[in-house]
């Protein structure tokens, strides 16, 4: 399973990237503009601190400017993946530069259906929001193991399911669990992965063990 760090804070991804975890980058408009960055420069420097797939999405609405805006945004390096909404225009931007053998990640889906549409669209990745869906109460998770299902019927789909919105390690758990190709995570959610209460009682312990032999390795 990929790890992408869901995140514009550029110290925050090169601190991540050198744990050896981080696969890839997605970023957003909020993202983006929490930054408080320029875009172009931002995604330039983003893609330097991962050789994986950088996200960077399109903010127009209609194909032919979703295209231009991705014509200004494939140049800036060979890892850029061109992140698209999931409309119709966003579906045939992404036919359009999937056939030019471009990654798309299409984001924004909230539905089964939705994501057979970016499947069949060719969407190198399609990006379900489970966080917000479990804020309206529906079921998150659940989404994500009617993909990896249809995908998994229809084996000329190769569209990779990446699970965004991601809130807790609970989340990374279960996706893992159903078999979702990559989840992109908030860089608190990877650090939070590694933590155990007996992990650290444990260490403690047996450095104070180590303390009463009195020898030392090096
Ligand atoms: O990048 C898309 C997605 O991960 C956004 O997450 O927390 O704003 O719902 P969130």
């Amino acid at each position: 399973m990929k790890f992408f760090i869901d995140s514009a804070d550029t110290a925050a991804i090169a601190d991540l990237a050198a744990t050896g975890m981080v696969d890839g980058v997605t970023t957003n408009p909020s993202l983006v503009a929490k930054s408080g960055r320029d875009f172009k420069e931002l995604i330039s420097e983003i893609c330097t601190l991962t050789k994986g797939p950088v996200s960077a999405e399109v903010t127009a609405l209609d194909a032919k400017a979703m295209l231009s805006e991705a014509d200004q945004l494939l140049p800036i390096a060979d890892n850029v993946c061109i992140k698209v909404p999931l409309t119709w225009d966003g579906l045939k931007a992404t036919r359009a530069l999937a056939d030019n053998g471009h990654k798309v990640n299409v984001t924004l889906c909230f539905s089964a259906n939705q994501a057979l549409l970016a499947a069949k669209a060719g969407a190198a990745y399609i990006s379900p929001f489970v966080g917000r869906l479990d804020d309206i109460s529906a079921d998150g998770m659940g989404l994500i193991a009617d993909i990896r299902q249809i995908y998994d019927n229809y084996p000329d789909l190769e569209t990779e399911i990446l699970v965004a919105s991601v809130r807790s390690p609970e989340h990374i758990r279960q996706s893992a669990l159903i078999g979702a190709d990559v989840a992109t995570l908030p860089p608190e959610v990877l650090r939070s992965l590694i933590a155990h209460p007996l992990t650290d009682k444990g260490l403690e312990a047996f450095l104070a063990d180590w303390q009463k032999t009195g020898q030392s390795i090096t």
